[in-house]
């Protein structure tokens, strides 16, 4: 499974580049203006800084909501860096958007992603990726990991390229439960990754090793 870093925070993402796991950045307009990014030179300025920090895919998502302002918006974030994955929300005129970027070969994320069938959709469309929305479901009580397995298992039994992003991802038992249904990205903040570390008997165990150490060689 891919780990995609889920913020548009420079530091942030230098610093998980830096620690070797990270294989792509996901952005959205909420993440993009939590950094400060106003207008649209600053918005493109940025994520080609984010594309030259990180060698893989790094979405970048369009606002405008009609067929045409989309297909605008998106060929001329494509043509920003060849690693960008233009990103789509998953409404009727997203749909044909993505039919028409794939079409030129333009790499596609279809975004708020809540059911299968919005999934089914976006394959036929010929999203690259599709992203089921886990947070956001747990929050309104419904079982988010089943939703990514739901549509891990249809891709599978149809075939279907597009993979699978779980994003919303609030905690690193989400890692670990996409891990178990097979989604083939997790987008995640830096410090549920880091959670997956943690574990005392690490610490324990490296505190008695070093403290063995020390006796013999003080
Ligand atoms: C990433 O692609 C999504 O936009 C992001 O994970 C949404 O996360 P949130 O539900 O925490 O805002």
């Amino acid at each position: 499974m891919k780990f995609f870093l889920d913020t548009a925070n420079i530091d942030q993402i230098k610093e998980a580049n830096d620690f070797g796991v990270i294989d792509g950045v996901t952005t959205n307009p909420s993440l993009m203006a939590k950094e400060g990014v106003q207008g649209e030179q600053a918005f493109k300025d940025h994520y080609v800084e984010i594309c030259n920090i990180v060698d893989g895919d790094i979405s970048a998502e369009v606002v405008a909501t009609d067929f045409e302002g989309m297909i605008k918006e998106g060929v001329e974030l494509a043509g920003l860096h060849p690693n960008i994955v233009v990103k789509v929300p998953c409404i009727r005129e997203g749909i044909k958007a993505i039919k028409h970027l794939s079409a030129q070969n333009i790499r596609t994320n279809c975004t708020l992603i809540f059911s299968p069938g919005q999934a089914l959709l976006a394959a036929k469309a010929g999203a690259t990726y599709v992203s089921p929305f886990l947070g956001r479901l747990d929050d309104i009580s419904t079982d988010s990991i089943f939703l990514v397995q739901q549509i891990v298992d249809i891709y599978k039994e149809y075939n279907y390229p597009t993979q699978v992003i779980a994003a919303s991802i609030r905690h690193t038992m989400h890692i670990v439960q996409c891990l178990e249904v097979g989604a083939h990205v997790a987008t995640c903040p830096l410090d549920a990754i880091l959670g997956l570390l943690k574990h005392p008997l690490t610490d324990i165990g490296l505190e008695k090793f070093l403290e063995d150490h020390r006796k013999l060689n003080a």
